[in-house]
């Protein structure tokens, strides 16, 4: 950083930089390591079981770890899933679809969430051969996605009383998203 420049026109950190700061780690994890951050963040007012996905035996999984926490801060979980119809310029044959995205609620706001997007990111089209990452967005997270290369598509829908809209991100600018934070953790 340059701080021989007034704050308000240095360049801004580069991620990885700002990621160190808050001394997390990221790695593929069992389903069952998932659940009680699902639970709690996402749904904490259905049973346990609800947050279980009859997919999930089918899909990868991952976490972040602060050091020295056995747990979970944050998880991701996903799955080989082509576009949904509604997308009108579906053109992906292979898609990767991002479900059970939580990051524990003393802990956002960190850049956790934006290093484990990422990272899935990267799994996704480098290692899966995806052309497509896609998700259903809580209409209040479509900001965020935005600003992390994902377009909405499709009608906005509702699971319950939760407002939804469906993103996605293609394989290129998927990949130039997962190469900013790849390299910096294992
Ligand atoms: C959505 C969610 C997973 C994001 O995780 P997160 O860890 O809070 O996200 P981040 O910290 O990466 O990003 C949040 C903000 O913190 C900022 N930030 C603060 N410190 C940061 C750092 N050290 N590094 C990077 N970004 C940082 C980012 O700029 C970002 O702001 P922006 O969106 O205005 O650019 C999390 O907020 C969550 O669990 N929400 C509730 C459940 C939910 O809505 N899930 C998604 C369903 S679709």
């Amino acid at each position: 950083m340059d701080n021989s420049l007034p704050a308000d026109i240095r360049p801004a950190a580069p991620d990885s930089a700002r990621a160190e700061e808050t001394d997390f780690g990221i790695r593929e994890i069992s389903v069952e390591e998932t659940l009680a951050l699902r639970h709690s963040v996402l749904w904490p007012d259905l049973p346990l079981s609800a947050v279980r996905l009859p997919d999930d035996d089918s899909g990868r999984h991952f976490g972040a770890f602060s050091s020295g926490s056995p747990t979970p801060i944050a998880v991701i979980s996903i799955f080989s899933e082509p576009l949904p119809i509604d997308k009108p310029d579906a053109t992906a044959s292979k898609a990767v679809r991002f479900r059970k995205f939580a990051c524990r609620q003393d802990l956002q706001g960190r850049g956790i969430g934006t290093a484990l997007l990422r990272r899935i990111f990267w799994v996704a089209a480098a290692e899966m051969g995806a052309q497509a990452v896609w998700c259903d967005a809580r209409t209040s997270s479509l900001p965020w996605y935005q600003r992390r290369g994902m377009c909405p598509f499709g009608d906005r829908f509702f699971k319950g009383p939760v407002e939804y809209v469906r993103m996605s991100i293609m394989a290129d600018d998927a990949l130039a998203e997962g190469t900013r934070e790849y390299a910096t953790r294992s």
